[in-house]
Protein backbone atom coordinates (compact mmCIF):
# COMPACT_ATOMS: atom_id res chain seq x y z
CA UNK A 1 0.00 0.00 0.00
CA UNK A 2 1.53 3.50 -0.84
CA UNK A 3 1.32 6.23 1.47
CA UNK A 4 -1.13 7.99 0.06
CA UNK A 5 -3.27 5.19 0.55
CA UNK A 6 -2.57 4.73 4.04
CA UNK A 7 -3.67 8.70 4.95
CA UNK A 8 -6.47 7.99 3.14
CA UNK A 9 -8.07 5.24 4.67
CA UNK A 10 -6.48 7.29 8.34
CA UNK A 11 -8.76 9.98 7.57
CA UNK A 12 -11.93 7.31 6.34
CA UNK A 13 -11.93 5.33 9.94
CA UNK A 14 -11.38 9.12 11.82
CA UNK A 15 -14.38 10.07 10.03
CA UNK A 16 -16.53 6.99 10.74
CA UNK A 17 -18.01 8.88 14.10
CA UNK A 18 -19.07 11.94 13.78
CA UNK A 19 -20.49 13.67 16.95
CA UNK A 20 -23.44 15.30 17.44
CA UNK A 21 -21.78 18.13 18.55
CA UNK A 22 -18.52 19.69 18.17
CA UNK A 23 -18.75 22.46 21.06
CA UNK A 24 -17.35 21.84 24.52
CA UNK A 25 -20.09 21.08 26.76
CA UNK A 26 -19.74 22.58 29.80
CA UNK A 27 -21.49 22.95 33.84
CA UNK A 28 -23.55 25.85 32.79
CA UNK A 29 -24.89 23.15 29.41
CA UNK A 30 -25.61 20.96 31.82
CA UNK A 31 -27.44 23.45 34.28
CA UNK A 32 -29.84 25.04 31.07
CA UNK A 33 -31.04 21.64 30.07
CA UNK A 34 -32.91 21.11 33.34
CA UNK A 35 -36.86 20.61 32.29
CA UNK A 36 -35.90 21.39 28.87
CA UNK A 37 -34.05 17.61 27.59
CA UNK A 38 -32.87 15.02 30.13
CA UNK A 39 -29.50 14.54 30.08
CA UNK A 40 -27.43 11.98 28.89
CA UNK A 41 -24.17 10.58 31.16
CA UNK A 42 -22.23 7.22 30.77
CA UNK A 43 -18.97 6.08 32.30
CA UNK A 44 -15.82 5.66 31.10
CA UNK A 45 -12.16 4.77 31.87
CA UNK A 46 -9.82 4.65 28.77
CA UNK A 47 -9.47 7.07 25.78
CA UNK A 48 -10.89 4.12 23.56
CA UNK A 49 -14.28 4.15 25.21
CA UNK A 50 -14.49 8.24 26.01
CA UNK A 51 -13.84 9.07 22.39
CA UNK A 52 -16.88 6.50 21.36
CA UNK A 53 -19.58 8.34 23.66
CA UNK A 54 -17.74 11.64 23.10
CA UNK A 55 -19.96 14.47 21.05
CA UNK A 56 -22.88 11.64 21.52
CA UNK A 57 -23.51 11.99 25.65
CA UNK A 58 -23.43 14.95 27.12
CA UNK A 59 -21.37 13.85 30.35
CA UNK A 60 -18.77 10.93 31.03
CA UNK A 61 -18.47 9.94 34.93
CA UNK A 62 -14.89 8.51 35.16
CA UNK A 63 -16.55 6.27 38.19
CA UNK A 64 -15.35 3.93 40.77
CA UNK A 65 -17.33 1.48 39.29
CA UNK A 66 -14.34 0.80 36.98
CA UNK A 67 -12.69 -1.04 40.27
CA UNK A 68 -15.68 -3.77 40.01
CA UNK A 69 -15.85 -3.79 36.42
CA UNK A 70 -12.67 -3.65 35.08
CA UNK A 71 -10.17 -4.81 38.48
CA UNK A 72 -12.36 -7.66 39.45
CA UNK A 73 -13.02 -6.17 43.16
CA UNK A 74 -16.16 -7.05 45.05
CA UNK A 75 -16.73 -3.23 45.99
CA UNK A 76 -15.78 0.15 44.74
CA UNK A 77 -13.80 0.39 48.10
CA UNK A 78 -10.26 0.08 47.28
CA UNK A 79 -9.97 2.57 44.28
CA UNK A 80 -7.47 5.26 44.79
CA UNK A 81 -6.47 8.80 43.99
CA UNK A 82 -3.76 7.62 41.57
CA UNK A 83 -5.66 5.52 39.85
CA UNK A 84 -8.88 7.55 38.94
CA UNK A 85 -6.70 10.33 38.27
CA UNK A 86 -5.01 7.70 35.99
CA UNK A 87 -8.13 6.93 34.01
CA UNK A 88 -9.35 10.06 34.16
CA UNK A 89 -6.19 11.32 32.03
CA UNK A 90 -6.95 8.54 29.71
CA UNK A 91 -10.63 9.58 29.18
CA UNK A 92 -9.20 13.13 28.55
CA UNK A 93 -6.90 12.14 26.07
CA UNK A 94 -10.22 10.54 24.48
CA UNK A 95 -12.68 12.79 25.29
CA UNK A 96 -12.93 16.79 23.85
CA UNK A 97 -16.15 17.26 24.07
CA UNK A 98 -18.39 15.59 26.84
CA UNK A 99 -18.73 17.47 30.05
CA UNK A 100 -15.90 15.08 32.44
CA UNK A 101 -17.29 14.61 35.85
CA UNK A 102 -14.04 12.47 38.34
CA UNK A 103 -15.68 10.18 41.46
CA UNK A 104 -13.51 10.61 44.38
CA UNK A 105 -12.71 7.48 45.92
CA UNK A 106 -13.58 5.58 49.12
CA UNK A 107 -11.41 7.71 51.99
CA UNK A 108 -10.44 10.01 49.40
CA UNK A 109 -13.07 13.16 51.26
CA UNK A 110 -13.00 12.12 54.65
CA UNK A 111 -12.50 15.77 55.98
CA UNK A 112 -13.43 18.79 53.93
CA UNK A 113 -9.66 19.29 53.59
CA UNK A 114 -9.01 16.02 52.88
CA UNK A 115 -11.28 16.57 49.88
CA UNK A 116 -9.91 19.95 49.27
CA UNK A 117 -6.49 18.81 48.64
CA UNK A 118 -7.18 15.93 46.60
CA UNK A 119 -9.80 17.84 44.68
CA UNK A 120 -7.23 20.50 43.70
CA UNK A 121 -5.04 17.76 42.46
CA UNK A 122 -7.96 16.34 40.15
CA UNK A 123 -8.34 19.72 38.95
CA UNK A 124 -4.43 20.24 38.70
CA UNK A 125 -3.36 16.84 36.64
CA UNK A 126 -6.46 16.17 34.74
CA UNK A 127 -9.42 17.87 33.05
CA UNK A 128 -12.46 17.11 34.91
CA UNK A 129 -14.65 19.72 35.03
CA UNK A 130 -16.56 18.68 38.59
CA UNK A 131 -15.65 15.83 41.38
CA UNK A 132 -18.20 13.60 42.64
CA UNK A 133 -18.66 12.49 46.58
CA UNK A 134 -20.99 10.26 47.93
CA UNK A 135 -23.23 11.44 51.30
CA UNK A 136 -25.80 13.60 52.49
CA UNK A 137 -26.57 16.68 54.43
CA UNK A 138 -23.01 15.46 56.95
CA UNK A 139 -21.14 16.70 53.37
CA UNK A 140 -22.66 20.28 53.21
CA UNK A 141 -19.64 21.34 54.48
CA UNK A 142 -17.47 19.38 52.11
CA UNK A 143 -19.59 20.32 49.27
CA UNK A 144 -19.39 24.51 50.17
CA UNK A 145 -15.11 23.98 50.57
CA UNK A 146 -14.61 23.01 47.37
CA UNK A 147 -17.53 24.99 45.33
CA UNK A 148 -15.98 28.24 47.62
CA UNK A 149 -12.67 27.22 45.99
CA UNK A 150 -13.51 27.17 42.58
CA UNK A 151 -14.26 22.99 42.23
CA UNK A 152 -17.53 21.96 41.31
CA UNK A 153 -19.33 19.15 42.85
CA UNK A 154 -21.43 16.38 41.70
CA UNK A 155 -23.27 15.42 45.15
CA UNK A 156 -24.57 11.76 45.28
CA UNK A 157 -27.52 10.73 47.15
CA UNK A 158 -29.28 8.02 47.89
CA UNK A 159 -28.08 4.16 47.38
CA UNK A 160 -24.25 4.80 48.32
CA UNK A 161 -22.02 2.21 46.86
CA UNK A 162 -18.95 3.54 48.99
CA UNK A 163 -21.72 2.55 51.71
CA UNK A 164 -22.09 -1.15 51.36
CA UNK A 165 -19.45 -2.61 53.95
CA UNK A 166 -21.13 0.01 56.89
CA UNK A 167 -24.87 -0.96 55.42
CA UNK A 168 -23.93 -4.92 54.79
CA UNK A 169 -25.26 -4.38 51.34
CA UNK A 170 -27.00 -1.69 48.56
CA UNK A 171 -30.46 -0.77 50.09
CA UNK A 172 -32.65 1.25 47.98
CA UNK A 173 -33.82 4.55 49.74
CA UNK A 174 -37.10 6.17 49.94
CA UNK A 175 -39.69 3.66 50.72
CA UNK A 176 -41.02 5.35 53.47
CA UNK A 177 -42.15 8.57 53.90
CA UNK A 178 -39.87 9.52 56.80
CA UNK A 179 -36.73 8.61 54.27
CA UNK A 180 -38.13 10.61 51.48
CA UNK A 181 -38.03 13.71 53.78
CA UNK A 182 -34.36 12.52 54.93
CA UNK A 183 -33.81 12.59 51.36
CA UNK A 184 -35.01 15.82 49.98
CA UNK A 185 -33.20 17.51 53.08
CA UNK A 186 -29.85 16.09 51.74
CA UNK A 187 -30.38 17.19 48.23
CA UNK A 188 -31.54 21.00 49.73
CA UNK A 189 -28.61 21.22 52.00
CA UNK A 190 -26.25 19.73 49.31
CA UNK A 191 -27.57 22.26 46.66
CA UNK A 192 -27.57 25.09 49.46
CA UNK A 193 -23.88 24.05 49.56
CA UNK A 194 -22.80 24.49 46.65
CA UNK A 195 -23.43 21.13 44.40
CA UNK A 196 -24.11 21.55 40.90
CA UNK A 197 -25.83 18.39 40.20
CA UNK A 198 -27.26 16.14 42.12
CA UNK A 199 -26.78 12.34 41.51
CA UNK A 200 -29.29 10.47 42.93
CA UNK A 201 -29.06 6.03 43.14
CA UNK A 202 -31.35 3.55 43.76
CA UNK A 203 -34.65 5.81 45.24
CA UNK A 204 -38.19 4.81 43.98
CA UNK A 205 -39.32 6.91 41.47
CA UNK A 206 -41.64 9.41 43.58
CA UNK A 207 -38.66 9.63 45.93
CA UNK A 208 -36.58 10.89 43.05
CA UNK A 209 -39.26 12.83 41.73
CA UNK A 210 -39.50 15.03 44.52
CA UNK A 211 -36.29 15.77 45.01
CA UNK A 212 -35.87 17.22 41.07
CA UNK A 213 -38.80 19.47 41.83
CA UNK A 214 -37.39 20.61 44.90
CA UNK A 215 -34.22 21.55 43.64
CA UNK A 216 -33.05 24.05 41.02
CA UNK A 217 -29.65 22.17 40.07
CA UNK A 218 -30.17 19.29 37.70
CA UNK A 219 -30.95 15.56 39.00
CA UNK A 220 -29.01 12.63 37.11
CA UNK A 221 -30.59 9.48 38.56
CA UNK A 222 -29.78 5.67 38.15
CA UNK A 223 -32.27 3.61 38.94
CA UNK A 224 -34.40 6.15 40.13
CA UNK A 225 -37.13 5.98 37.46
CA UNK A 226 -37.83 8.32 34.81
CA UNK A 227 -38.31 11.88 36.22
CA UNK A 228 -35.04 12.85 36.90
CA UNK A 229 -32.81 15.45 34.62
CA UNK A 230 -30.90 13.12 33.50
CA UNK A 231 -29.59 9.36 33.95
CA UNK A 232 -26.42 7.87 33.74
CA UNK A 233 -25.39 4.39 33.41
CA UNK A 234 -22.11 2.09 33.97
CA UNK A 235 -21.27 1.45 30.46
CA UNK A 236 -20.01 -2.13 31.30
CA UNK A 237 -23.53 -2.96 32.21
CA UNK A 238 -25.31 -1.26 29.81
CA UNK A 239 -23.57 -2.58 26.53
CA UNK A 240 -23.72 -5.99 28.10
CA UNK A 241 -19.50 -6.82 29.05
CA UNK A 242 -20.00 -6.77 32.64
CA UNK A 243 -22.05 -10.37 33.55
CA UNK A 244 -21.41 -10.85 36.81
CA UNK A 245 -24.46 -9.66 38.18
CA UNK A 246 -27.19 -7.39 36.82
CA UNK A 247 -29.02 -4.73 39.02
CA UNK A 248 -32.82 -4.41 38.21
CA UNK A 249 -32.17 -0.57 36.82
CA UNK A 250 -29.48 -1.47 34.06
CA UNK A 251 -30.79 -2.06 30.29
CA UNK A 252 -28.15 -3.68 28.30
CA UNK A 253 -28.02 -1.87 24.84
CA UNK A 254 -26.71 -4.52 23.23
CA UNK A 255 -24.62 -8.02 23.92
CA UNK A 256 -21.22 -7.29 24.10
CA UNK A 257 -19.35 -10.46 26.14
CA UNK A 258 -21.68 -12.94 23.72
CA UNK A 259 -20.20 -10.87 20.47
CA UNK A 260 -16.55 -10.79 21.82
CA UNK A 261 -17.04 -14.90 22.99
CA UNK A 262 -18.51 -15.31 19.32
CA UNK A 263 -15.99 -13.30 17.50
CA UNK A 264 -13.32 -14.81 19.68
CA UNK A 265 -14.52 -18.20 18.74
CA UNK A 266 -14.26 -17.73 14.74
CA UNK A 267 -10.80 -16.31 15.42
CA UNK A 268 -9.87 -19.66 17.35
CA UNK A 269 -10.86 -21.19 14.24
CA UNK A 270 -9.87 -20.20 11.84
CA UNK A 271 -6.27 -19.94 13.25
CA UNK A 272 -6.66 -23.58 14.05
CA UNK A 273 -7.70 -24.08 10.65
CA UNK A 274 -5.27 -22.20 8.98
CA UNK A 275 -7.97 -20.18 7.32
CA UNK A 276 -6.64 -16.82 9.39
CA UNK A 277 -5.13 -15.20 7.97
CA UNK A 278 -6.38 -15.67 4.41
CA UNK A 279 -5.29 -13.17 1.19
CA UNK A 280 -6.55 -10.45 2.03
CA UNK A 281 -4.94 -9.83 5.20
CA UNK A 282 -1.46 -10.70 4.27
CA UNK A 283 0.75 -8.47 2.86
O1 LIG B 1 -18.90 4.75 40.04
C1 LIG B 1 -19.88 4.90 39.31
O2 LIG B 1 -19.92 4.47 38.15
C2 LIG B 1 -21.03 5.62 39.87
C3 LIG B 1 -22.32 5.50 39.14
C4 LIG B 1 -22.95 4.22 39.54
C5 LIG B 1 -23.18 6.66 39.37
O3 LIG B 1 -20.92 6.22 40.90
Amino acid sequence: MNSGQGKRNRFYIMSIHTPKTDKKITLGTIAGMKGIEPVTMVTAYDALFAQLFDGEVEMILVGDSLNMSFLGKEDTLSATMDQMIYHTQAVCNGAKHACIVFDMPFGSYITPETALRNAVRVYAQTCAQAVKIEGGKEKASTVKILSDNGIAVVAHIGLMPQHVRSEGGYKVRGKSEADIASLLEDALALEAAGAAIILVEGVLPEAAKQITEAVKVPTIGIGAGNATDGQVLVWSDMFGFFEAFKPKFVKRYCQGAKEVREGLEQYINEVKSRAFPDGEHTY
